[in-house]
């Protein structure tokens, strides 16, 4: 089979991204536009602020990454788009952008799940580095601001296929690091600064009870055991918990002061953003991320335990946490189980890996009807 060129186009969140892969193997251009410093100021993504960014970016995001593949639009083999899950009216951009380009040049089109996308961003990093052997079954962890999911990954022949063991209840896990990070006046994304100012804290100083998620096929004793067990995730609780903290240790004053100081400053140093953190404060942070980062690996491992897997993929935005990929490996280690995360540019959102994501659709002809619409809900099966 000739290698195949495919053109990615991402536009589900904050991010407007395009890329070319080569035959889901190889990243051949990938540029990311980032619209934090739009949403900054506002504390979170605002929906209509993301389409109208989109809109304008979408054009030259796409043509440097074919400028950067030296590529053109006729050369390409076809084009792949994400399709949900995500904001509406954000993917509709990508999506009609993609359509008429299809349309014109008369290119296969092919409609990518967002969240295969992110596990596809692990399957393409490590064929890019020559690692083609894989252990089946894989449990996927994909854990980003809007989702804290948990996959059984399959492939038959070149098919993947998807079965959902566990997911959030309420936040999602980069969701919770964003309103910890917002309440705490640290600025947004929670997920980076966090990371960062957890090094400078003890994460043993506050006490977070782990969450308590009752499975209604637990509650039912003497049953025998489910076979498909959840292991799901609740996150509002720990984000309650630290606002309750705030309140009874009267740390309002230096937080509207810490506000107050960043909201001038467009993207802070963390030397200006510790300056303005006390011992307190540093404390709360990394007690948060430890809460997390246990809780996260905690599940994910007990549902490699009941299912028996044999290879951990972590990925999405939550997966640059470099407490998460640290502690994840060595009691991934300890179990005996290998675990891979994408490098950290493509564990945020990115295009490549819903044109590495698309290839093996690409190979079985499944492509889009041109009346496919945008589904912000999209499950990935
Ligand atoms: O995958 P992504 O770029 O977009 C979604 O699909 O949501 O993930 C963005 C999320 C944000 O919530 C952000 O705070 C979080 O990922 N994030 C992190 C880190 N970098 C980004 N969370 C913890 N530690 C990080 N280093
Ligand atoms: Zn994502």
């Amino acid at each position: 089979m000739a290698d195949a060129y495919i053109l990615g186009i991402e536009s589900s969140c904050d991010e407007t991204a395009a890329a070319v892969v080569r035959s889901g193997e190889k990243i051949v251009s990938n540029v990311v536009f980032s619209q934090i410093a739009t949403h900054q100021r506002f504390g979170g993504v605002v929906p209509e602020l993301a389409s109208r960014e989109h809109l304008r970016a979408i054009v030259p995001v796409v043509r440097k990454a074919l400028a950067d593949a030296e590529q053109t639009y006729q050369s390409v083999d076809a084009l792949a788009v994400t399709q949900g899950p995500g904001l509406a009216g954000a993917l509709l951009v990508g999506i009609s952008y993609a359509k008429a380009l299809a349309f014109a040049l008369e290119k296969p089109l092919i409609a990518v799940n967002h969240l295969e996308g992110h596990i596809h961003a692990v399957l393409l990093e490590e064929r890019q580095k020559g690692n083609r052997e894989l252990n089946f079954p894989v449990l996927a962890l994909v854990v980003s601001g809007g989702h804290t999911h948990l996959y059984l990954a399959r492939q038959q022949g070149e098919a993947w296929s998807y079965q959902i063991v566990g997911h959030t209840r309420d936040d999602a896990a980069g969701e919770a690091f964003d309103k910890v990070a917002k309440l705490l006046g640290l600025g947004y994304p929670g997920g980076p600064v966090i990371d960062k100012l957890s090094a400078h804290g003890n994460p043993a100083a506050v006490d977070f009870p782990p969450s308590q998620i009752k499975h209604r096929d637990r509650k039912e004793a003497g049953q025998p055991p489910p076979e498909s067990p959840r292991f799901d995730f609740s996150y509002s609780g720990i984000k309650t918990a630290v606002l309750r903290y705030v309140e009874t240790h009267d740390m309002q004053s230096t937080i509207a002061h810490r506000r107050a100081a960043l909201t001038n400053s467009r993207q802070p140093k963390l030397d200006e953003v510790l300056a303005l953190c006390d011992a307190q404060t540093l404390d709360l942070v990394a007690s948060f991320q430890r809460a997390m980062v246990e809780d996260l690996i905690g599940k994910t491992l007990a549902a490699a335990a009941a299912y028996d897997v044999a290879t951990l993929f972590v990925t999405g935005g939550v997966a640059a946490n470099n407490e998460l990929r640290q502690r994840f490996e060595e009691k991934a280690a300890a179990q005996g189980l290998p675990v891979f995360f994408p490098s950290r540019p493509l564990s945020t959102d990115n295009a490549a890996m819903i044109a590495a994501a698309a290839y093996p659709k690409f190979l079985a002809r499944d492509f889009a009807p041109m009346d496919f619409s945008a589904e912000a809900g999209m499950a990935l099966k």
